[in-house]
């Protein structure tokens, strides 16, 4: 089996009818980190790039197709998906939240006024020669079907406008048995997300997940679901849980093909892997004041959020509207608006040799180590954090000066939030601190977003439970102190070991681990793991002593 996808999402089709100059034009386009006027340009081009690659025939598109659900836009975008057919590529479409509206905005000089849109329910037989009319299951109520592909490979188009709950997971789960029992491995794609691409994003964005995003991964993995295809959140990152039964669940996040870097995902399904590239869109007939297509669309994503900090130190309301392009709801930005302004008005002028004074004792750098950036302003290292979280690109190490000034900082602000017994945790609730929320900006994900490898694994069915070994490193060995370096296996030792994901960047590992000295102190696996298998090694690791057993396990104290 090896079967070539293309995937895209978010294509946002923007129709010149909706206007493409004038003030209220400009405002709409201040606040937009993809293109609207132009948009139609870069879909052409991409279009054609698809069309010329001859290794997939298999086009897959995962929501928001239109800019807000124009009715004009819907006929002139499934116009283009006909000629992208006509070429000889087979396109499944499934809509989203911005594909229906009554009442839709145009733009005319200085004024909003309306265009007709489509609704919910015309959509599903709108589009449904892209996918509907040759499925072998379909539910229309709920605007999903199933489709035979080749290979064995059978795709799953699920609309979760509404959530997958009730009858309607029923039936996904219905087709997911009867997927298994026919041997098909199944690619599915929804649109809304399922593994956040960082907690920041889990919290400024969780009404916009998928419904029961966290159950619903697990479910999904229990089914048979390894691969999920998702769009929406306009990041391109992937994702990887295991549900409690051991089964594994990829959610692979494309951005938005309208705005930066205009990606486009190629899949290569073979049996035990999914090999992951991406390419992007090369040029597009659009003036970019003579920038290549993609550093056109870096700046305006770049020019978008540095505006809207700007507007967060000085303007809340101005603030409050532009947050919207990067998912942020009014709401949250007026309810924090008192601590926003100053903290962003103070971030606008501070340069990062403050910040490396400051940090000095959790850094461990030397004057020397930070002299070349410290006129350099924090708040373009903010830009880049925001706009990496949303192209997916990993060009920031940990040992990046800036990077361990900016996790130096952090921690501060944790010390300093546990002196005055405030927890973060508590508030925000997606992590249980400052670094834990923030610092996953700056860091490496387990995958490379752009080009990798996903190792496929076998279903665990209800009954059967996975060979732990298959998670547990090779061999883990700790240093004896008392006498001298004296190595010792303790692979033999252990007599349960489980791993189970707290959340999406934290793994809990539970070991019983029998050795004669009952003291031993357990950061020595922690010590073990760094020498051993640095490349193992989580960016923070701990390790608590449970419970003391006796032979017979009861426990001892
Ligand atoms: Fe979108
Ligand atoms: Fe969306």
């Amino acid at each position: 089996m090896s079967l070539k996808l293309t995937v895209i999402t978010d294509t946002h089709y923007y129709s010149p009818q909706t206007g493409t100059s004038g003030k209220a034009y400009e405002n709409a386009l201040m606040r937009s980190q993809k293109l609207l006027g132009g948009a139609r340009e870069v879909l052409i081009s991409a279009f054609n790039q698809i069309a010329e690659d001859k290794t997939s025939d298999i086009v897959l598109i995962a929501g928001d197709v239109t800019n807000d659900g124009e009715e004009a836009a819907h006929i002139e975008f499934r116009e283009m998906l006909r000629e992208l057919q006509s070429k000889g590529k087979k396109v499944y479409v499934i809509t989203a939240t911005h594909d229906y509206k009554e009442k839709c905005k145009k733009y005319v000089g200085d004024e909003i006024k309306e265009m007709p849109g489509l609704s919910r329910g015309e959509l599903f037989d709108f589009y449904r020669e892209f996918g509907a009319d040759e499925a072998i299951a379909c539910k229309p109520e709920y605007m999903s079907f199933v489709v035979q592909l080749p290979d064995n490979v059978r795709l799953f188009a699920i609309n979760d406008d509404m959530g997958v709950e009730g009858e309607f997971l029923d039936w996904v789960k219905e087709q997911a048995e009867d997927a298994r029992k026919n041997g098909q491995f199944i690619v599915a794609m929804t649109h809304h997300p399922i593994i956040p691409p960082s907690p920041m994003y889990e919290l400024i964005g969780k009404g916009d997940m998928h419904r029961n995003y966290k159950d619903m991964r697990k479910e999904y993995a229990d089914m048979g679901i390894q691969l999920m295809l998702t769009g929406h959140t306009h990041t391109h990152n992937i994702g990887k849980i295991f549900s409690d039964r051991g089964n594994a669940f990829y959610a692979v996040s494309t951005g938005a093909l309208v705005g930066y870097p205009a990606p486009i995902r190629k899949l290569t399904i073979c049996k035990d892997t999914v090999k992951i590239e991406t390419e992007t869109v090369k040029s597009a007939d659009i003036d970019t004041n003579g920038l290549s297509l993609e550093a056109h669309l870096k700046k305006q994503l770049i020019g978008v959020i540095g505006d809207m900090i700007k507007a967060a130190g000085s303007d809340i309301d101005k603030f409050a509207y532009m947050g919207q392009a990067i998912s942020i709801k009014p709401k949250l930005i007026y309810k924090f608006g008192w601590i926003i302004k100053p903290v962003f008005k103070w971030l606008n002028s501070v340069k990062f040799g403050t910040f490396a004074k400051w940090t000095k004792k959790e850094t461990g750098m030397k004057k020397s180590d930070w002299q070349n950036i410290k006129n350099d302003k924090v708040v373009d290292f903010i830009i880049s954090l925001v706009s990496n979280l949303f192209s997916g690109e990993n060009n920031l190490t940990t040992d990046d000066p800036k990077c361990r000034i900016y996790i130096g900082f952090l921690k501060i602000i944790d010390s300093i939030l546990q002196t005055v017994h405030v927890n973060l945790g508590k508030i925000v609730k997606v992590a249980p601190d400052a670094t834990s929320l923030l610092a996953p900006l700056a860091c490496q994900g387990e995958f490379d977003a752009y080009n990798t490898e996903l190792k496929l694994f076998d279903y665990i069915s209800e009954n059967e439970s996975r060979e732990i070994t298959e998670h547990v490193p090779e061999y883990v060995k700790m240093k004896k102190s008392k006498k001298g370096p004296v190595e010792q296996d303790i692979i033999p030792m252990i007599k349960h070991f489980s791993v189970s994901l707290a959340d999406h960047n934290t793994i809990s590992v539970l070991a019983m681990i029998c050795c004669q000295n009952p003291s031993m102190n357990p950061m020595q696996i922690v010590g073990a793991l760094e020498n051993y298998l640095p490349q193992c090694m989580p960016d923070h690791a701990t390790c608590h002593r449970l419970e003391i057993y006796d032979a017979e396990e009861n426990i001892f104290r």
